[in-house]
């Protein structure tokens, strides 16, 4: 069966008709680029400069995705509140180099001397002495360099091996001489939920042997303190191939000879015809039912679950300046806090300004998260953790980044499952990059982006 779009397709990859003007608002490309996070700004910058044409289509105002940079009005300094480092690696320089951005390779100190360990629900004090983590790092790297393929990819033994499906409380059960860095690859890897009852294998991902390398030798970041500029210079370059606040309404053609997509824009609906569909947003179902999923697509997505992430800045605290606060619970195996709850409280580089990120096993409404940060604040106050202030604490910022870790069911890991996501690139012409297909960090993704997607999407 021809559609309309197909026949349109036809149209302009066998005849070259000036399809452009049979339509108004059409956009012919060599890739559409649907995200403009890490892994889809990184991937039009590159196609562009190999010479592909592209569009990158990106639902909020602003390219960035999970990096959120603020800047006080008063003094112009800026404060990053979501991503905030990358690696020492070639890549991430060379992009950051293409883009002007400088950048320089910091050993990060410990974020307070003297922290806080509270309650993250009651903001209470609970007795908590932090063990030194280094030889517990050094067991868990042990186990870590058994498996150095998933450290580039979700490249899994076959058969997966039992420890990446263990619930990674209980693979600690089983190497107990790692217990004591618990908390730091904890902290280090915010955002994944439940920590403890998650597979060993995402925890892996997460917190993987080049994280255990920027601790000891350094990590990259930008000279300005103000991740954005990554992002700012990359929506100058690409220009009018970026369509910000657009989504995909409808998925017109997607198949051999190239793809068709509905778009709406701030200044009305636009056709997008490309020779090939790059997906880098969460791969999660109700984010992709605009693309006209097949069966064996939609089997695929439908499997994800996620956590919730929140980040946000508070002023108004009535909290000392250098006031830092780590969540623990006083009866959970390693403290690790129970979530939904806050993770932790660091004042940032804006006087009275602090930084508080907040949790969930899974997605929760904004406003539940926002009430309960404030009312979080005006328990630290009640414990006295804070002077009284006149007013209530207020945001200067908020954001959720939710859906954030994408896991599916330790079953479906030992039956295929990265297998079955993995063979779909390419399929109907459309290719998928972005954390959910390696990990929570954008080196790395964009290693991955580079050696495994666009060669294909350069074909
Ligand atoms: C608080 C926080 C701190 C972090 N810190 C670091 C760090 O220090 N270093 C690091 O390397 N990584 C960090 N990360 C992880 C890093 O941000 C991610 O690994 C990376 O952003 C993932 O890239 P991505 O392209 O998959 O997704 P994203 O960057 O999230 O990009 C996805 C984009 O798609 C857009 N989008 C979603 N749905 C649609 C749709 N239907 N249509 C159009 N557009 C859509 C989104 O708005 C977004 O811009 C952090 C993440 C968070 C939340
Ligand atoms: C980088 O700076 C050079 C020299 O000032 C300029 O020619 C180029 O356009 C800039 N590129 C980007 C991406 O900002
Ligand atoms: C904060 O500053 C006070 C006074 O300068 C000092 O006594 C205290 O130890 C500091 N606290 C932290 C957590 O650094
Ligand atoms: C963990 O640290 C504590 C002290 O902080 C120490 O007594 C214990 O031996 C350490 N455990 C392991 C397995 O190294
Ligand atoms: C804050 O105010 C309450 C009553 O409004 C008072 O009981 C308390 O002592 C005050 N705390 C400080 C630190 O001043
Ligand atoms: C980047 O990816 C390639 C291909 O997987 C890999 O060989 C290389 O080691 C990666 N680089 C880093 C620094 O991880």
């Amino acid at each position: 069966m021809f559609s309309r779009a197909h026949k349109a397709l036809v149209a302009l990859f066998f005849f070259h008709a000036p399809f452009g003007q049979c339509r108004v608002n059409t956009i012919i490309r060599d890739v559409a680029i649907i995200g403009g996070g890490a892994s889809g700004t990184f991937s039009a910058v590159r196609l562009r400069d190999e010479g592909k044409s592209v569009v990158l289509i990106e639902k909020e105002n602003i390219l960035g995705g999970h990096v959120n940079t603020y800047q006080d009005p008063v003094t112009g300094t800026t404060v990053d509140y979501g991503v905030e480092i990358f690696h020492d690696m070639q890549i991430v320089k060379d992009y950051f180099n293409r883009l002007n951005v400088s950048w320089a390779i910091e050993v990060l100190g410990p974020r307070s001397s003297a922290p806080d360990y509270l309650d993250g629900n009651t903001g209470q004090t609970v007795k908590y002495k932090a063990p030194n983590p280094v030889a517990g790092l050094i067991a868990y790297a042990e186990q870590l360099s058994k498996y150095l393929n998933i450290g580039l990819g979700f490249f899994l033994p076959d058969p997966v091996p039992d420890d990446f499906l263990l619930p990674f409380g209980q693979f600690l059960a089983k190497y107990p001489d790692i217990g004591n860095a618990t908390y730091t690859i904890f902290s280090y890897g915010q955002g994944l939920g439940n920590f403890l009852d998650q597979p060993t294998l995402y925890v892996f991902k997460n917190f993987g042997l080049d994280i255990i390398q920027g601790i000891s030798s350094g990590f990259l970041v930008t000279t300005s303190s103000d991740n954005y500029e990554i992002y700012d210079h990359a929506t100058k370059l690409l220009g009018s191939d970026v369509l910000l606040s657009s989504r995909v309404v409808s998925t017109q053609y997607r198949g051999d000879h190239g793809v068709e997509l509905d778009i709406e824009t701030p200044t009305g609906t636009q056709v997008v015809i490309a020779k090939k569909l790059l997906i880098a947003i969460p791969q999660k179902l109700n984010n992709m039912n605009r693309f006209a999923l097949d069966t064996r697509e939609a089997n695929v997505f439908r499997e994800f679950g996620n956590s919730g992430y929140y980040t946000s800045l508070v002023r108004n605290t009535g909290l000392p300046a250098n006031f830092t606060s780590y969540s623990v619970s006083p009866d959970t195996p390693y403290n690790i806090p129970r979530l939904p709850g806050v993770y932790d409280v660091v004042p940032t580089a804006i006087h009275g300004v602090f930084d508080v990120k907040y949790g969930s096993p899974h997605s929760v409404p904004d406003g539940f998260v926002r009430k309960q940060i404030l009312s979080y604040i005006k328990k630290l106050q009640a414990n006295g953790f804070a002077e009284n202030v006149s007013g209530d604490p207020e945001f200067v910022a908020f954001k959720s980044h939710t859906p954030f870790e994408l896991t599916v069911s330790r079953d479906k890991i030992a039956n295929g499952f990265y297998k079955d996501f993995y063979s779909l690139q390419g399929h109907r012409n459309t290719w998928y990059t972005g954390a959910a297909l390696h990990t929570q960090d954008s080196s790395l993704i964009w290693n991955f982006t580079e050696s495994y997607v666009l060669p294909e999407l350069l074909k």
